[in-house]
């Protein structure tokens, strides 16, 4: 590990979940394509420079904010806090470990009220804020709702070099962590975090970073996710679809990778499982476990692993990448011919996994 993250003297903010992303991308309609009439993302409000959209389920004014700009790049990654105290709690607890803060009054986004950003030890941008414009949840719209409905923001995903010091971070900011996985000389390769009563609201990825891996929403039923796959391919946009639809063994959820006009991924993802007991188990999986990332045991494209978007600081300039310096999940998984299916020799003698042997 790298120097570790000092824990503050302070308390950490009560965070209460992932609540928007704001990502720039580089045409605006071409964007706003891809989001609303692909993915049926709805339009809480937008002007030539920017547009706020939202879950089915959400009643909060954005869970997304497309930004123009000149380049493609993740801008904010958004927390709810409990209370408005929180904005105070994280303003002082980010200026403690010595991060540069910017606090504004009125919001970094329209619809959103008093927020602190922070540039996170990880080189993340992080925001927290609590005001927040209500709008309507579209719940019960069934008018609205089309075979492939988004109804929640369900997780972030980051790429950062050094996993074990970001989750140490992270733990201190009050995450949990549900499943990661390892190898059996400990190294750390990639591990899920919650603050909601899910699987998480971030992961952090081991990789070149810090860069955004994906920004996840959910469906209802995996039916939802087949329709997207299928109204993709009718547009002729299947070069869009980069890994899926299958299901994952970490979170258990099935799932989808799209990239948009930027290749931003988006993950569409249904079917975790409740975390919320304070002794719910962490599931710890062996990087050589071919069924981690896809429980059918399909391979994982190399892009996959390799490709990720920019982050941006607080002056809006592109965080520079670190590189990882202990083994990539992409070197040792995915062979000489591009596919990520490898085996393993067992003690016994026997190739693969036993039902349910993890780490
Ligand atoms: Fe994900």
């Amino acid at each position: 590990m790298t120097t570790p993250i000092p824990t503050p003297s302070v308390p950490a903010p009560d965070i209460v979940r992932c609540a928007y992303m704001e990502i720039v991308v580089t045409d605006l309609a071409r964007s706003r394509e891809f989001y609303v009439d692909v993915l049926g993302l709805h339009v809480t409000e937008e002007d030539e420079n920017a547009i706020y959209l939202r879950s089915l389920e959400e009643f909060i004014h954005h869970n997304l904010v497309l930004r123009r700009g000149p380049v493609a790049a993740v801008a904010a990654f958004a927390y709810r806090v409990k209370s408005p105290a929180e904005v105070d709690a994280a303003e002082a607890y980010y200026r403690e470990l010595g991060c540069r803060t910017e606090r504004r009054a009125g919001g970094f986004t329209k619809g959103v009220g008093d927020s602190v950003r922070v540039e996170d030890p990880l080189g993340f941008p992080y925001e927290f804020f609590y005001d927040v414009e209500h709008v309507e949840r579209l719940t019960q719209r069934y008018d609205l709702y089309s075979a492939g409905e988004l109804v929640r923001l369900d997780h972030f995903n980051q790429v950062t070099p050094d996993v074990p010091r970001g989750r140490a971070y992270l733990e201190d900011l009050g995450f949990r962590v549900s499943e990661d996985i390892q190898d059996s000389d400990g190294v750390t390769y990639a591990v899920w975090m919650h603050r909601k009563q899910t699987v998480h609201d971030t992961a952090l990825t081991g990789g070149n970073g810090p860069r955004m891996h994906h920004v996840a929403f959910a469906t209802h039923e995996k039916h939802n996710i087949i329709q997207i796959c299928d109204k993709m391919g009718a547009l002729r946009i299947s070069d869009r679809i980069e890994r899926g639809p299958g299901r994952h063994g970490v979170s258990n959820a099935f799932y989808l990778y799209i990239l948009d006009p930027d290749g931003h991924r988006v993950e569409i993802y249904c079917q975790d499982y409740y975390t919320g007991d304070p002794d719910n188990p962490t599931i710890t999986w062996d990087v050589h476990d071919n069924q981690r990332r896809d429980w059918w045991g399909n391979p994982v494209v190399p892009s996959w692993y390799s490709e990720a978007s920019l982050v941006l600081d607080l002056d809006g300039n592109p965080q520079p990448v670190v590189e990882r310096d202990e083994r990539s999940e992409m070197a040792v998984t995915v062979g000489a011919d591009g596919f990520s299916y490898t085996r393993r020799q067992d003690d016994d003698g026997v190739e693969g996994f036993k039902l349910g042997t993890q780490l």
